[in-house]
């Protein structure tokens, strides 16, 4: 039986490479040179899968790849693909679920402490050289210890999340989710609540939600309203989950407290956006599952996941809505 043709459109570890080149014909994109959309489709016109990250997976492309029958991202996330189309041309998708959401959480304890004890901030004066001896009274912060926690979407890395901070931090834990987490409430005290109300009761509110055409700004100026004003805001989950403007001026009008982002409606971010300007934003470039070895973890799943799929022989990790 020949090997399948796969195009890596990403950068991947040169073990996931060997692997896909032990199963696979590899074509591989050039990665001194930019991307070129034009470039890409020349590739995919001729191959049976592709492996890359948050390549925009839709008609267009889809119309231009009449051999391609799997596309695996390196990401748990999939809005980068357009399911419909891909219901179409019969293109199966998989994605990363699991291996990154002890890293993930562990990120989102970093932003929680970083925005409510101020660390990013003060990391940045003392290096400035502003550090005067004797003045206690900068960088009073927010206990997070024994403060609650909102979790608004409480899958895998919300669990993640409520174990370090109910476990860990001795934290309350309020939730809203499309559906109830028995875990959550049986293992860290979970109480689930309307979004309304963990909005209005926690002094930190994360949103770990999908991207979706229903979850697309759910956090939004009346949600942003509804925090108090002593609360801080966390997002790493997708950018447009969140209305950024209203974020933006949420935090201009200090109705809230401030806010600790891994995402952004336009990424990379614009140098221009106000964000960028406030202490009391902290602002990641979506690095959430960046470790090397979840990183590595991630393209290996990624990796076999098109090979099982290319083979014929079904995957764990195809996209619900393509099983
Ligand atoms: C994911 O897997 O969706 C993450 O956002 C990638 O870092």
């Amino acid at each position: 039986m020949s090997k399948p043709k796969i195009f890596i459109a990403n950068p991947i570890p040169g073990f996931v490479e060997d692997y896909l080149r032990e199963n696979c014909e590899v074509v591989i994109w050039d990665f001194s040179k930019p991307k070129k959309f034009d470039g890409i489709l020349e590739i995919i016109k001729d191959v049976d899968g592709i492996i890359q990250v948050g390549m925009k997976i839709d008609e267009n492309l889809l119309s231009h790849a009449k051999k391609l029958k799997a596309v695996s991202n390196i990401s748990v996330g999939y809005n980068n693909f357009d399911v419909e189309a891909m219901k179409k041309y019969n293109i199966i998708g998989t994605h990363t679920p699991g291996v990154l959401d002890e890293t993930v959480a562990d990120t989102i304890m970093g932003l929680i402490i970083n925005t409510g004890r101020r660390l990013c901030e003060a990391d940045r004066d003392t290096k400035n050289g502003n550090w005067q001896k004797g003045d206690v009274s900068k960088f009073l912060g927010k206990d997070i210890h024994q403060s609650t926690l909102g979790i608004i979407g409480m899958g895998r890395i919300g669990e993640c999340v409520a174990k370090r901070a109910n476990l860990g931090f001795d934290m309350d834990i309020l939730y809203y989710n499309r559906k109830r987490n028995k875990l959550a409430e049986e293992k860290y005290n979970a109480k689930y609540l309307s979004m309304d109300e963990v909005l209005q009761k926690s002094d930190f509110v994360m949103v770990m939600t999908p991207l979706s055409d229903e979850t697309y700004h759910l956090m939004g100026e009346r949600e942003f309203n509804l925090m108090k004003k002593d609360a801080f805001f966390i997002n790493a989950s997708r950018g447009p989950v969140v209305d950024e403007l209203a974020l933006i001026k949420a935090l201009e009008e200090g109705r809230i407290a401030g806010a600790g982002l891994d995402v952004f409606e336009k990424e990379p971010i614009d140098k221009n956006n106000p964000l960028l300007r406030m202490d009391n934003v902290v602002t990641l470039p979506h690095i959430g599952s960046a470790t090397e070895k979840t990183r590595d973890d991630m393209a290996m799943l990624a990796a076999k996941a098109l090979v099982e799929v290319l083979e014929g022989r079904g995957s764990d990790v195809i996209i619900p809505e393509l099983r």
